[in-house]
């Protein structure tokens, strides 16, 4: 899976997609409804800080230093599968 916007496919290739796609490291995987809807829970914003901020194996912004605070909320909503 791939955002269809090209510019925020690039920056999931070379970020988010390294742990999101990747069961071991304990991030919810994109596309997985049931990993992301306790997330979801928490509201847009919340989700934003918490992935520019780091929360405990999600490093601050994701390693994604081209990334702008737009670029995080649609990203985490392609992921979160919305
Ligand atoms: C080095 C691995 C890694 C990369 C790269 C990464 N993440 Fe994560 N992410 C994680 C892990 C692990 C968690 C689960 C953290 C937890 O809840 O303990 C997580 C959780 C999240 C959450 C949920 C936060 C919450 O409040 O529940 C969001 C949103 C998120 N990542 C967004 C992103 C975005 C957007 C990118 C790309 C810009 C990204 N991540 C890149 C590892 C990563």
């Amino acid at each position: 899976m791939q955002p269809r916007d090209t510019h925020l496919a690039q920056l999931y290739e070379t970020s988010c997609k390294a742990c999101h796609t990747v069961r071991d490291t304990g991030a919810p995987l994109t596309g997985d409804r049931n990993a992301w809807d306790p997330r979801w829970a928490k509201g847009e914003q919340e989700l934003t800080r918490n992935a520019v901020a780091g929360l405990n194996g999600m490093p601050p912004g994701g390693q994604c230093f081209a990334c702008k605070p737009e670029d995080y909320a649609a990203l985490i909503r392609f992921m979160a599968g919305r």
